[in-house]
């Protein structure tokens, strides 16, 4: 995915979306719809490690009606429309940019957990076929195909499991209905909590989340976040990074000034050595 020259203008653009979409995320308690947008608009990424080339992402092309009507995208809708009362106010900002920092602040608000975000996404409207967002209905083989085309680990998939610690299904949107913890406003660890009690009165767990406890390689991820927070928090942040940047390389324009910068030394020294040569 190409990218946008990110200016000292954009960076200022992003500072005061951040800030309105704090309010708004906020005021509305939308924070669980935000966060699911966030994640179903980069979780469509699949790389092709033979053509060595990558389509779907976070690149905006959820906006598009087309992808917007797949059926795991019921009820985003919503949440696209929010986003683009902000995106009128900042109509710098790229909607991938804008849908991303919606995911970033989601967290933040509910959990107080920062997430490093770099901006510079580029927008497409190229929306990937049907079918890439993982099916709640079935096991730990289909989570690792799913997540490993989007090159993201085992630990990915378990540090990202806990963002069902905010919000609930929904009858019309999945099938499936209930909320996974006590608090579904409240970024922490509580997910693990209850995936591990036998018994969690009340409280849902999809066939994917029962997963993560059947499986031992998850299971022991689940075991550490469930006693250790902030073990959590940290894994959580640099996954939700990692699935943010897919297809995506922020260091880009910093590599390309410095490579540009040591063009312009190298020829400021031949300029320099021929002058000094000619007095
Ligand atoms: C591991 C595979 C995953 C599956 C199978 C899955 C499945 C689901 C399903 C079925 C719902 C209910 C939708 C509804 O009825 O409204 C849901 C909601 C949600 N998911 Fe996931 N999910 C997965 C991963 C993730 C990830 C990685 C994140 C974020 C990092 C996430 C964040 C959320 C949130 C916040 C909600 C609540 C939305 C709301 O309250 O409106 N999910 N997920």
């Amino acid at each position: 995915m190409a990218q946008y020259r990110v200016d000292a203008e954009y960076v200022k653009e992003i500072n005061d979306t951040h800030n309105e979409l704090r309010s708004l995320i906020s005021n509305k308690k939308c924070a669980p719809l935000m966060l699911r947008l966030a994640w179903h608009h980069a979780g469509t990424y699949e790389y092709d490690a033979i053509a060595k080339t990558s389509t779907g992402g976070p690149n905006g092309s959820i906006r598009n009606p087309q992808e917007l009507n797949h059926s795991a995208n019921r009820g985003l809708k919503t949440a696209v429309e929010l986003c683009e009362q902000v995106k009128v106010k900042h109509p710098k900002i790229s909607y991938a940019d804008l849908y991303q920092l919606a995911g970033v602040v989601a967290v933040e608000v509910t959990g107080g957990l920062t997430i490093h975000f770099v901006p510079g996404r580029k927008d497409s409207l190229e929306s990937p076929k049907e079918g890439r967002l993982p099916d709640a209905k079935q096991g730990a083989s289909h989570l690792r195909e799913v997540f490993y085309r989007m090159v993201l680990n085992d630990k990915d998939i378990v540090a990202l499991s806990g963002g069902h610690t905010l919000g609930k299904a929904h009858k019309d949107r999945s099938d499936f209905e209930g909320q996974w913890t006590r608090d579904p406003l409240k970024f922490d660890n509580s997910y693990f909590v209850e995936l591990l009690k036998p018994e969690s009165k009340g409280l849902l767990k999809l066939p994917t989340d029962k997963v993560l406890v059947e499986d031992p390689k998850f299971r022991k991820y689940v075991e550490l976040y469930a006693k250790d927070e902030k073990a959590f928090f940290s894994d959580y942040a640099a996954s939700h990074k990692k699935l943010s940047e897919l297809g995506f390389n922020p260091n880009y324009y910093s590599k390309l000034d410095k490579a540009v910068l040591g063009v312009v030394i190298a020829s400021t020294v031949v300029i320099l050595s021929y002058l000094l040569e000619l007095y």
